[in-house]
């Protein structure tokens, strides 16, 4: 590649990302920036100040996602588009999302400083509700968008509190009037962090997936009978939290005893009443399964005991191979070294690949930690992603 060809300017994109660090930054170094939450309202309305300094046509449509286009010299044709998620775990880190996020918004300024005009336009978006964490299922925005869920049903979702993610998106002032619904895209490229250990320990700079591995959350619940915990006999109970500890260790054994490429993750668990001298008698516990066999990951939940409800099922997904070859050539021409990958972590690229070519970029995670407040990546990683980015994004942006 041209040395004289654009490039990100890393030093912006690392103050980029240090400056949404501070909007709902933990003591530890991470975030907490909850779907919706007010953390969520001020990294948004600081996003859309970004993409007004540099001239984007903005619109936010029905869930909240976030667009800002740059017209290309052929406006009618079908758009490139990239993005990701500012929404975090309750203690996650600075990049998850983010990167992708910020990584895009860096391209843009670029494509804008350097006067580069584009045949299509290039556009960036922030997804809501990637995380799911706050109103599960995960990745509501690129879903609804792509037509996978109800925008009514998606509005319906409670938090743990109850509160709804309709009125929660009202709250913060980002229920917008676009419709919430798939617009012509000619490729979505999403940059991201690895979020597992493989990169850093091959010693590898970008990873090219050709996938995502199916993913199905359940919810399960278990009813004991509640008592005093000093007079009931230890043969006289119906413990809800024991069942459960039986259950949760079933879940982690799964992989093993399938002897399938699956993970299995009971992340999230409720005790009732939650008193030290009362019996349990009511549990609710998470179970998340993922693998690149969709059958698999079915068969996975056949014969539980309790009751149990699919709170999401996403089979695995497949990226555009055209777009994948592009990471990886584009990785390439600019000196990367590359890996081709799959990825075990969910992405709104999923729901874009329902319905547009799509491919992602990885760069890696230190120590493979992501989802903690300690997810770290290197700025230097940061800025080559961010330059594959950019040339994937200028090579299709000029088809
Ligand atoms: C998304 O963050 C996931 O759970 O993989
Ligand atoms: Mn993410
Ligand atoms: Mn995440």
């Amino acid at each position: 590649m041209n040395p004289r060809d654009p490039r990100i300017n890393g030093q912006r994109l690392k103050s980029t990302i240090e400056e949404l660090a501070r909007i709902g930054g933990t003591p530890g170094g991470g975030m907490h920036r909850l779907s919706l939450s007010d953390a969520d309202k001020k990294a948004r309305d600081l996003f859309v100040q970004w993409l007004r300094e540099i001239d984007l046509e903005i619109s936010i449509d029905e869930m909240g996602n976030i667009f800002g286009e740059k017209p290309g010299e052929k406006a009618d044709l079908p758009m490139v588009l990239s993005g990701s998620h500012l929404d975090t775990q309750p203690f996650g880190g600075r990049f998850d999302g983010i990167l992708g996020v910020t990584g895009a918004l860096e391209a843009l300024r670029v494509l804008r400083e350097s006067r580069i005009e584009t045949r299509r336009t290039v556009a960036i978006v922030n997804w809501t509700d990637e995380e799911g964490t706050r109103f599960p299922p995960a990745m509501l925005g690129s879903g609804v968008w792509a037509g996978r869920f109800d925008r009514d049903w998606a509005y319906s979702r409670p938090d743990v509190q109850g509160k709804k993610f309709g009125e929660e998106l009202e709250r913060i002032g980002y229920r917008g009037q676009a419709p919430a619904r798939k617009r012509p895209v000619h490729a979505y490229f999403e940059y991201h962090i690895e979020q597992g250990p493989v990169l850093e320990k091959i010693g590898k700079r970008i990873g090219v997936p050709k996938g995502i591995l199916g993913i199905t959350w359940y919810d399960v619940w278990v009813e004991g009978k509640a008592n005093q915990a000093g007079p009931t006999p230890m043969d006289a109970r119906n413990d809800a939290l024991v069942a459960a500890a039986e259950m949760v260790l079933k879940v982690n054994e799964l992989p093993a005893k399938m002897g399938g490429n699956m993970v299995t993750t009971v992340g999230e668990i409720y005790n009732a009443p939650n008193s030290r001298n009362i019996i349990p008698d009511r549990v609710r516990f998470t179970v998340d399964i993922r693998s690149w066999d969709d059958s698999l990951k079915k068969r996975a939940a056949e014969g539980c005991p309790a009751r149990m409800e699919v709170i999401w099922d996403i089979p695995h997904t497949v990226f555009d191979l055209n777009l994948v070859q592009r990471v990886e050539k584009t990785a390439r021409q600019l000196g990367y070294s590359d890996h081709s990958m799959v990825s075990g972590a969910g992405h709104d690229a999923a729901y874009v690949n329902q319905v547009a070519p799509t491919a992602m970029i990885f760069v890696p995670s230190m120590g493979g930690r992501s989802h903690v407040e300690v997810e770290n990546t290197a700025w230097e990683d940061c800025e080559a992603g961010a330059n594959v980015l950019l040339h994937c994004l200028l090579e299709s942006a000029n088809e």
